[in-house]
């Protein structure tokens, strides 16, 4: 499908952005793994958390939906009920990496997960090691790809050196930990967004930070009544952008997640001299709060300045580089983005997508191994961009076409609906 984005004169409104898809999976996993019912309010209606529903309808759990809450009946950490199908994670590659932490406890019992072409291209041996380690068996194909196969076995705990900064390969340990025979412990090259930490603090599990090291104890239970899910920030991120580019907006963004884990797109906007104005987290160093901070952004479009995105900033805003890479087009110098090889591995390549994409619109941008450089023309002309199947590279190209000159054209503009079906429809009530 293809759709049309033209230039608009400016945007003005507020948008309440989709329930957060990380928090959403977490939930849903979460609740599974409990014992009794957990309430979930505000959970993300879209294709990848739906995918997260069937997989754990599929382990035994009940799902129960009203209009506005979820209620989910789990089978408890050690009962997984062993599907005779592979269970289908569609495009999630969260419900990929995530899922298998808590199915390598499940003893003598045998899951396949799978999922459709873009999953079968990402790499699950980053998890298969760890797990593997545990003392679970995972098959995968060329010991990289799904589909996967994990036969649970009693755990081992663990020290495990992250080999990259990721929050999907720390939370699958972090799950398989509740069930090993003693307290895990994690090391993270770098901080990675910390939802698993908080949620399960929250459920009584034993979790401890101290600097790059996470420790997880075992336990027979999650406690969790309740579970709200706030706005997803790097769906509003698209928003955001938007109101920065196009000049004359004014956007207020209602009830987002502002954990500082998630504001590195903020931070890094507002360092290119964007007017981005709202409370967000602080770093709470060893802390782990037992809540996700909920709160608005309010948002006027303004000139840019170029910046340079270091490695240790990547993993704060990994969904949003390609957000920073269109405001760099529209920035006044070279804007670089280093150490963000992880973007190869995304539902694209996401740095050849965004660099093939933005440059069939004109943009002045290269590739490197690790991430691009951007040289800011202070606009950008327009043209027709591939999503590739890629959510964020089709939003980006549309969030392109109302800043640019001339309008773009996205193919593949429906992958949007893993993440965020509305965007259209909240995008459309902004124009002005
Ligand atoms: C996610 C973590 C990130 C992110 C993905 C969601 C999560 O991936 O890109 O969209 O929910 O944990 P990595 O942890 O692999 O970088």
């Amino acid at each position: 499908m293809t759709t049309r984005f033209d230039p608009v004169r400016s945007l003005r409104g507020e948008i309440v952005p989709p329930a957060d898809k990380s928090i959403s999976h977490r939930a849903a996993i979460l609740a599974a793994m409990s014992a009794e019912p957990v309430r979930v309010h505000n959970y993300l209606d879209a294709a990848d958390t739906n995918s997260t529903l069937h997989a754990v309808r599929d382990l035994g759990a009940l799902v129960q939906s009203s209009a506005d809450e979820l209620l989910i009946r789990g089978t408890g950490l050690r009962a997984a009920a062993a599907p005779d199908h592979p269970i289908d994670v569609g495009n999630a590659g969260t419900l990929m990496r995530l899922l298998p932490g808590w199915l390598a406890a499940q003893e003598g019992a045998t899951f396949v997960l799978d999922g459709d072409a873009s999953i079968r291209r990402r790499p699950v041996d980053r998890v298969a090691v760890p797990l593997g380690r545990m003392g679970a068996t995972l098959t995968a194909t060329d010991e990289r790809f799904p589909p996967l196969q994990i036969v649970g076995a009693r755990l081992h705990s663990i020290a495990y050196e992250l080999p990259v900064a990721s929050a999907q390969i720390k939370s699958c340990v972090m799950l398989a930990a509740l069930a090993a025979d003693g307290a895990t412990t994690l090391t993270e090259p770098a901080p990675s967004r910390d939802h698993s930490e908080r949620m399960l603090a929250a459920a009584g599990v034993a979790v401890h930070r101290n600097g790059r090291h996470l420790t997880i104890g075992p336990t027979d239970e999650l406690t969790i009544d309740e579970l709200t899910i706030p706005g997803d920030p790097s769906s509003a991120a698209f928003a955001i952008a938007a109101a920065i580019l196009v000049s004359g907006s004014r956007l207020i963004v209602r009830d987002v997640g502002l954990n500082w884990t998630r504001s590195g797109f903020v931070r890094i906007a507002q360092r290119m001299g964007a007017i981005v104005i709202g409370e967000l987290e602080p770093d709470p160093g060893d802390d782990i709060p037992l809540h996700e901070p909920i709160g608005d952004l309010d948002v006027a479009s303004g000139p840019l300045i170029a910046t340079q995105v270091d490695p240790d900033e990547v993993p704060l805003a990994i969904d949003e580089l390609g957000l920073v890479a269109l405001l760099g087009c529209f920035a006044e110098g070279e804007t670089i983005v280093r150490g963000a090889g992880e973007l190869r591995l995304k539902e694209s390549d996401r740095i050849a997508t965004v660099v093939d994409g933005l440059s069939a619109l004109g943009a002045t941008i290269e590739a490197t191994d690790d991430g691009f450089v951007v040289t800011g023309t202070a606009g950008l002309r327009g043209g027709t961009i591939q999503s590739h199947g890629d959510h964020r590279v089709a939003m980006l190209g549309a969030i392109a076409g109302l800043a640019s000159r001339e309008g773009v054209d996205v193919v593949g503009m429906e992958a949007a609906a893993v993440s965020y079906p509305t965007f259209e429809a909240d995008v459309a009530r902004l124009l002005q």
